[in-house]
């Protein structure tokens, strides 16, 4: 097996990207793009998948596609090092999954803990479509198609591509070595591997508005972040506090650096020291969400301007993201070509195949 690095990771195009994307996926791929250690990066904007669970709302997905990129370049991500692609623009994806389906049971998809919860939060019950039961194999089809060594997801996504690696073994067994078996890159801090809401949820979600978007204005964020959710024991200043579970010292977790406390917050060397004395008591909430915010938004500042400004230019947008489309559709019909040797359905290429029914049907050409 080669030695070649190859990323492939996506979202689904459901509405913008918040802070949770951004510490569980984002700005990880954004260091590993600049890192120079992979030979080909891809970014896919789930469409197809996100039209799964959204049939009946094509538009909506429509919509997000455009928020999703701008996003994505807001953040880092460069169209010089990273192929941004539009996943039903690549209808290989689709005749892998059908492939792969055969190599997959009913049993097996329902175990799928991620499909689980979702099927649930969605109220599907018994009318679950097939297509969203059966997206971890598309899903599948998505990571293998560009020979992917390495994904960069959220803990939620560890099902997937569990889920991946036994596709790819038992087509590689059956077929011959043919795919490549990826691996999960989780965030390294524990933090940033559930976000939650700013309403102290486990998820984030927009139609629970407990989200802070990588677009949210300056007021939005501040609003956000002043009404959040914290220790609802911690009723006066002077009574102790729980950081445990308490969403503003989480996202303290995964925003705040050192740094941040000399520049804003310099009573206090480090988070330790913060948590140390919320938990002694004598420390108000308002105090903590005033760092916070401070923090949040010498983040976020540089997202949004750098999103508005290529907002500036939404045709430049789409077209990267055709460009995109066409170099990952090359990828994934070269490596649907060695699928299709692999399990002998190449007819018209394989010249030995039309030479030997030849001489079974007794003709000599
Ligand atoms: N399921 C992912 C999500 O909901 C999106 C996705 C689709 C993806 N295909 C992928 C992620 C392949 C990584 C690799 O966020």
């Amino acid at each position: 097996m080669s030695m070649t690095k190859i990323i492939l990771t996506g979202d689904r195009p459901t509405g913008r990207l918040h802070v949770g994307h951004y510490v569980g996926s984002l700005k990880r791929r954004v260091e590993l793009q600049n890192s120079g250690d992979f030979d080909e990066i891809y970014i896919m904007i789930a469409d197809a998948q996100a039209l799964t669970d959204n049939m009946d709302n094509p538009e909506k997905i429509r919509q997000n596609i455009i928020e999703v990129a701008l996003d994505y370049l807001a953040c880092g991500l460069d169209p010089q090092k990273s192929v941004m692609f539009i996943q039903s623009q690549i209808p290989e994806l689709c005749e892998m999954s059908f492939y792969y389906m055969n190599l997959v049971t009913v049993a097996r998809l329902k175990r799928n803990p991620t499909v689980k919860t979702e099927i649930q939060m969605r109220n599907f019950e018994e009318r679950i479509p097939v297509g969203f039961f059966t997206y971890p194999i598309s899903q599948a089809a998505d990571i293998t198609a560009f020979k992917a060594t390495t994904v960069p997801v959220g803990e939620d996504q560890a099902p997937m591509i569990e889920q991946t690696r036994e596709i790819v073994h038992r087509f590689n067994y059956v077929y011959g070595e043919t795919l490549v078996e990826p691996n999960i890159l989780l965030p390294d801090n524990a933090a940033c591997m559930r976000l939650p809401g700013t309403d102290g949820k486990a998820k984030m979600s927009k139609s629970l508005g407990n989200c802070i978007y990588l677009s949210d204005t300056e007021e939005e964020i501040h609003k956000k972040i002043m009404s959040m959710y914290t220790d609802p024991t911690h009723l006066r200043v002077e009574d102790p506090g729980h950081v445990e579970g308490n969403p503003v010292f989480i996202y303290l977790d995964a925003f705040s650096t050192d740094e941040h406390f000399s520049k804003y917050l310099p009573e206090y060397k480090n988070l330790d020291e913060l948590k140390a004395h919320y938990t002694r008591g004598g420390l108000g909430d308002v105090k903590v969400k005033r760092f916070l915010n401070n923090v949040l938004q010498e983040v976020l500042r540089p997202i949004r301007e750098r999103r508005a400004e290529f907002a500036k230019d939404i045709p430049a947008v789409y077209k990267m993201l055709q460009e995109g489309s066409i170099i990952a559709r090359k990828k994934a019909s070269a490596t649907l070509e060695e699928m299709k040797q692999a399990m002998k359905i190449n007819y018209f290429d394989d010249k030995d195949l039309i030479e030997s029914q030849s001489q079974k049907f007794g003709q000599n050409n």
